[in-house]
C-alpha cells in the first residue's frame, strides 16, 4: 500500500491546514442535515478522521453529465470537495486522468484490489432494448458493465433521477428500453439520490454516513435517504404561508408573482415532490427553483417527465380539488402537520436509538 493510500482523512485534513474545530463544525452540519442528534457529530468526526481512502468506481451510462457537473461544481475548496477529493475515485469517464485501455485497466485493478469493499456510484439509466446496444463503452454494453462491476461492490449509490428511476431517457416512448439500476441489480444495498440533477450536499451526507457507520442511511420506500427526502418541497417551502392563505400567482408576471405568492396554480409540483431543495437549496444555499420564480417540476420523482404539463396545476387525482383551492390548502395543511409529526417521531426514534 502506498503512502497516499495509507493516509487517513484526519492526516489529509491536517496536512491541508484544516482545524479540528472546522472539521467538527462540518460533521455537526452533516449530522444535523441527516436529522441525527448533535452527539453524533464527534463520533462522526472521529470515525471519518480514521478513514482511509474509500475506493469508488463511478459508472456513467445513458446520461447528460449534469449529475457529475452538479456534484463537482461546488465552490472550491469546500469541505464537500475535500471529502470527494479524499475518496479514491478509481474510475470516472469525465474525471479520470487516463483514457482508453488505461482507464479500463484502472477499473479492473480497483475491482480486484478492493473486491467486496468498493463503492459503486452510477449516473444515467441503462438501456435494455435490443440487447443493450444503444449505449456501450469499450465494446461492452452498459448492462453488462453494471452487472460485472456490481458483483464485487459493497454498496451502490445512484446519482440522479436517470440512474434512480430511469429519468428522461425512460420518458415515453422510451426508445432504448431505459431502466433504473435497481431494476437490474437486486442483491446489493442500493441508495437512490434522485434529482435532475441531485444536490451535492445530499451526496456528501450519504458518503459521510457510509464512511462513518459502514452502512447506508435509513431509506424510504423508493430507497431515498429519509433524512433528505422525508419531507416534500411543499412541507418546507417558504411560500407555504401564501398557499395556506389562498394567495396564488396566476401567471409568471402578474402582481401575485411579483409579490412572491404561491406557484401552485402555475404548475408547481412541490406538494407531491420529496427532496431537500427548500432547505438545503443550491449553489451553497443561495436559491432553489421556487425561490427563483419557477414552480418545482418534480424532478426527483419517478416518471416526472410523463406526468403532464409542468405548467398545469396538479389535478384532483394528484392533489386536492381543482375547484376549491381552499380545500386543497386545508388538505395541504393537514399533510404538513402529519409530515411534521412523522418527522418529529422519526427524529425521536433516532435519538432514542442513538
Ligand atoms: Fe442529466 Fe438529469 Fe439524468 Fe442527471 S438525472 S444525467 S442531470 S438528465
Ligand atoms: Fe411552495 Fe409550490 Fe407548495 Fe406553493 S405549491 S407552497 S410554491 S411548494
Ligand atoms: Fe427538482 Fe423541484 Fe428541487 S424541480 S431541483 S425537486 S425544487
Amino acid at each position: 500500500m502506498s503512502d497516499y493510500e495509507k493516509e487517513t482523512l484526519g492526516e489529509e485534513l491536517s496536512r491541508r491546514g484544516l482545524s479540528r474545530r472546522t472539521f467538527l463544525k462540518f460533521c455537526a452540519a452533516v449530522a444535523s442535515s441527516m436529522a441525527l442528534p448533535p452527539s453524533v457529530a464527534p463520533v462522526m468526526a472521529e470515525a471519518l478522521a480514521k478513514t482511509r481512502r474509500q475506493s469508488v468506481i463511478w459508472l456513467s451510462f445513458q446520461e447528460c453529465t449534469g449529475c457529475t457537473e452538479s456534484i463537482t461544481r461546488s465552490y472550491a475548496p469546500s469541505l464537500e470537495s475535500l471529502i470527494f477529493d479524499f475518496v479514491s475515485l478509481d474510475y470516472h469517464h469525465t474525471l479520470s486522468v487516463p483514457s482508453g485501455h488505461a482507464v479500463e485497466a484502472a477499473r479492473a485493478q480497483a475491482m480486484e484490489e478492493n473486491a467486496g469493499k468498493y463503492l459503486v456510484i452510477v449516473d444515467g439509466s441503462i438501456p435494455l432494448k435490443d440487447g443493450g446496444v444503444y449505449s456501450t463503452i469499450a465494446g461492452e454494453t452498459n448492462v453488462d458493465i453494471l452487472k460485472h462491476v456490481a458483483a464485487g461492490a459493497a454498496a451502490i449509490v445512484t446519482v440522479g433521477t436517470c440512474a434512480a428511476f430511469g429519468g428522461i431517457p425512460k420518458a415515453n416512448p422510451n426508445p432504448t428500453g431505459a431502466a433504473a439500476v435497481d431494476a437490474i441489480i437486486t442483491d446489493k444495498p442500493i441508495v437512490n439520490v434522485p434529482g435532475c440533477p441531485p444536490i451535492a450536499e445530499v451526496m456528501t451526507g450519504v458518503l459521510a454516513h457510509f464512511l462513518t457507520f459502514g452502512a447506508l442511511p435509513e431509506l424510504d420506500h423508493l430507497k431515498r435517504p429519509k433524512a433528505f427526502f422525508g419531507d416534500s418541497i411543499h412541507d418546507r417551502c417558504y411560500r407555504r404561508p401564501f398557499y395556506d392563505q389562498g394567495k396564488f400567482a396566476k401567471t409568471f408576471d402578474d402582481e401575485g408573482a411579483r409579490a412572491g405568492w404561491c406557484l401552485f396554480e402555475v404548475g408547481c409540483k412541490g406538494p407531491i415532490t420529496y427532496n431537500a431543495c427548500a432547505t438545503t437549496k443550491w449553489n451553497e444555499g443561495l436559491s432553489f427553483p421556487i425561490q427563483s420564480g419557477h414552480g418545482c417540476l418534480g424532478c426527483s420523482e419517478p416518471d416526472f417527465w410523463d406526468k403532464g404539463s409542468f405548467y398545469k396545476p396538479l389535478s384532483t387525482g394528484q392533489w386536492g380539488s381543482a375547484e376549491g383551492i381552499a380545500a386543497a390548502a386545508a388538505v395541504g395543511a393537514g399533510i404538513g402537520i402529519a409530515a411534521a409529526a412523522a418527522a418529529r417521531s422519526r427524529q425521536n426514534k433516532i435519538q432514542k436509538e442513538g
